[in-house]
C-alpha cells in the first residue's frame, strides 16, 4: 500500500543576513503519521516549521501542500491549507477563557459562546484533552495553556499539526498524555511534525526521523531502526560519548547548611516543610521531584529570592572562614559571597535576558543589576562573551547579534554560561539543559563537572533521573515541598527516586 504524501518540501533556502539558516531542505509528511524534526540548536528547525506556518517567506524552493503548489504569505493562508502550528511561546490572552481563546481572530461567522464551547468539548472529548471550556488563561497551567492552543488549531480544521518543543515545558506525566492525544490524531489520519531534543521521546513517540544539521537536510530514518546513538551521528555528524564522566568528591566540605526551612504560597499553599539538608564544596547535589514540589522556593530561598516562614541557611565562607546566615543578607549580597543561581524557567526570553541586546551587553546585565560599578569599559564582559560562545558552541554570528536573533537553545546557553562564569562558590543550576540539544546537554554536564572539582559546591535541579543518577553524588529527593530522602547517586535506582517522588502526594491524597 503506498503511503499518502500530505506536505512535501522541495530544495527550501532561507537566510538571516549573512545565516543561511535552510539550505536547500528537502522533507516528506505523510497523512496519519508522526514525524520527528531533530537536529542541533541552531540547526534550522524552527524556521523552517515558521516557513510551513506563514511566519516567514522562503527565498527560494516549493511547498507542497496535497500535490498542489502552495502559497503561504501568512499564518492566515497556512490556516486555509489545514495547517496550524504550536509554538514554544504561547500566543494567548490571558482575560480570555479558553473557548473565547480558542474562537478569536475567526471572522464571517457569529459565535455562540455556548455552541462554542459544546464545539470545544466535542474536539477535547474525541482526541482526549482536558479542558475546561470557560477557565480563564491566567488560572492556566502551562500544560493547559498548551492545550488551548492546540484545539485552537484543531478548531480551524488543521490535519497538518507542527508542534514546536511541546514537551520542554511539560512534565514527564504530562508528556505522556500529550503522546496519547497525538497518537489518536496520527490514527484520525492527520500529519503531526513534531520537534523535541529528547531522543527518548522521539523513539517513543515518532514513526519516521527527519534530521537537520547546520541548515541542511541530512536524512530520514524509520525509528523502529534507529537508536539514540545513530539519531545523534546522524545529527552531530560524528560519534558522540553519551556518558557523564563523574568525578570523586574533592575537598569535601559543607558549604551550606539549610535547616528548617518553611515558606507559604501567596495563594496559602505550603510550599516547603521543614527542608534541610547540607551541600558541599566539590560535590554535586541533586534535587529530583515532579516539577513543582518546592524546587524554585527552595533555591530561591537560598538566593534570597523568596520570603520563608522559618528555618535558617547558614553559609560558611570559604574566603573568611566565617559562617553568614543567607536569611539576614539581600540578594546582592548573597550574589557577592558567590552563591549563584540559574533558573532556567519555562518561558527562557523571559527571565534573564534582554532580546534586543547582544550577548556582550547580556554579560553586563547582572553587573548593572547587582548595583557594582559599571563597566565603562565593554572588555571584560566581551571577552566573557567570547568565553562562553567557544565553550558551550553557541551559534552566533558574533558576540555582538542581538538574543532574540539566536535559535531557542543558544539563548539558553549565554543564560547558563553566563552564571557558570561568574566562578561561583555555590552553583544552583535548575533544569539548564531544557532544550538544549543532546550535544550541548553534555557540554553542561561536563562544565558542571568541572565546577564541581575546582571546588564549587553544585546543586543541580533536574527532570531526568537517568542522568541526576550518572551525574550527581548525592540526590535529595523532595515530594509536597517535603524532603522525602537523600540517596548516593553510586547506588540509586531509578524506581527507588520515583517512588520517593511521590511519597508525599500519596499520603496527603490518602488522608483526604
Ligand atoms: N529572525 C532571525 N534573525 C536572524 N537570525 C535568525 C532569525 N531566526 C533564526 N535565525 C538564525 O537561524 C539559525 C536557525 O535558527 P532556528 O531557530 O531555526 O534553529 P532551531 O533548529 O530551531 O534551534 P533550537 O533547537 O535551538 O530551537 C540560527 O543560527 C539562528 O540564529
Ligand atoms: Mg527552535
Amino acid at each position: 500500500m503506498s503511503k499518502d504524501v500530505s506536505l512535501e518540501l522541495k530544495n527550501i533556502s532561507k537566510s538571516f543576513g549573512r545565516v543561511a539558516a535552510n539550505k536547500d531542505v528537502c522533507l516528506t509528511v505523510y497523512r496519519g503519521e508522526i514525524l520527528a524534526l531533530l537536529g542541533e540548536n541552531g540547526s534550522g528547525k524552527t524556521t523552517l516549521m515558521n516557513m510551513i506556518s506563514g511566519i516567514y517567506h522562503p527565498d527560494s524552493g516549493e511547498i507542497i501542500i496535497n500535490g498542489e503548489n502552495a502559497v503561504i504569505n501568512s499564518p492566515r493562508d497556512a490556516f486555509d491549507y489545514n495547517i496550524g502550528m504550536i509554538h514554544q511561546h504561547f500566543k494567548l490572552v490571558n482575560v480570555f477563557t479558553s473557548t473565547e481563546n480558542i474562537i478569536l481572530g475567526i471572522d464571517g461567522k457569529k459565535f455562540n459562546l455556548e455552541t462554542a464551547e459544546k464545539e470545544v468539548k466535542a474536539i477535547a472529548d474525541k482526541y482526549g484533552f482536558e479542558i475546561d471550556p470557560k477557565k480563564k488563561v491566567y488560572e492556566m497551567s502551562v500544560s493547559e495553556k498548551q492545550t488551548v492552543e492546540i484545539i485552537k488549531v484543531l478548531y480551524r480544521g488543521a490535519d497538518i499539526l507542527i508542534l514546536d518543543e511541546p514537551t520542554a515545558v511539560l512534565t514527564p506525566q504530562e508528556a505522556q498524555k500529550l503522546f496519547a492525544i497525538l497518537r489518536r490524531m496520527r490514527d484520525d489520519n492527520k500529519s503531526i511534525i513534531i520537534i523535541t531534543h529528547k531522543l527518548h521521546e522521539v523513539l517513543e513517540i515518532s514513526d519516521r526521523v527527519s534530521v537537520l544539521r547546520k541548515g541542511e537536510y541530512v536524512g530520514t530514518v524509520e525509528t523502529k531502526d534507529a537508536d539514540e546513538s545513530i539519531l545523534t551521528e546522524m545529527m552531530v555528524g560524528k560519534k558522540v560519548d553519551l556518558n557523564i564522566h563523574r568525578s570523586e568528591p574533592v575537598n569535601a566540605a559543607v558549604r551550606l547548611e539549610v535547616s528548617g526551612l518553611n515558606c507559604t504560597r501567596r495563594d496559602g499553599v505550603k510550599a516547603l516543610s521543614d527542608v534541610s539538608f547540607v551541600a558541599r564544596s566539590g560535590e554535586i547535589l541533586g534535587i529530583a521531584g515532579i516539577s513543582g514540589s518546592g524546587q524554585r522556593e527552595l533555591l530561591e530561598a537560598i538566593a534570597g529570592l523568596q520570603k520563608l516562614d522559618s528555618g535558617s541557611i547558614i553559609y560558611h565562607d570559604p574566603k573568611t572562614g566565617k559562617d553568614e546566615n543567607l536569611r539576614d543578607k539581600t540578594p546582592v549580597q548573597i550574589r557577592e559571597l558567590g552563591v549563584r543561581l540559574s533558573f532556567v524557567p519555562e518561558d527562557r526570553l523571559g527571565m534573564g535576558l534582554v532580546g534586543n541586546m547582544d550577548i556582550t551587553d547580556n554579560m553586563m546585565l547582572r553587573s548593572y543589576r547587582s548595583g557594582r560599578p559599571v563597566f565603562l569599559d565593554r572588555h571584560p564582559p566581551k571577552e566573557l562573551a567570547q568565553r562562553i560562545i567557544e565553550d558551550l558552541e553557541v551559534v552566533t554570528p558574533s558576540a555582538e547579534t542581538p538574543v532574540r536573533r539566536l535559535s531557542g537553545g543558544n539563548v539558553q546557553k549565554v543564560l547558563v554560561g553566563r552564571e557558570i562564569a561568574a566562578a561561583p562558590t555555590v552553583l544552583m543550576a535548575a533544569y539548564p539543559v531544557r532544550g538544549l540539544d543532546i550535544n550541548s546537554s553534555y557540554l553542561i554536564y561536563d562544565l558542571l563537572n568541572k565546577q564541581k572539582e575546582n571546588g564549587v559546591a553544585v546543586i543541580f535541579v533536574g527532570e531526568d533521573l537517568d542522568v541526576l543518577i550518572e551525574l550527581c553524588d548525592r540526590i535529595l529527593v523532595i515530594g509536597g515541598g517535603r524532603v522525602t530522602g537523600v540517596v548516593d547517586g553510586r547506588e540509586a535506582k531509578k524506581e527507588e527516586i520515583g517512588l520517593l517522588m511521590t511519597k508525599t502526594v500519596k499520603e496527603e491524597s490518602a488522608n483526604e
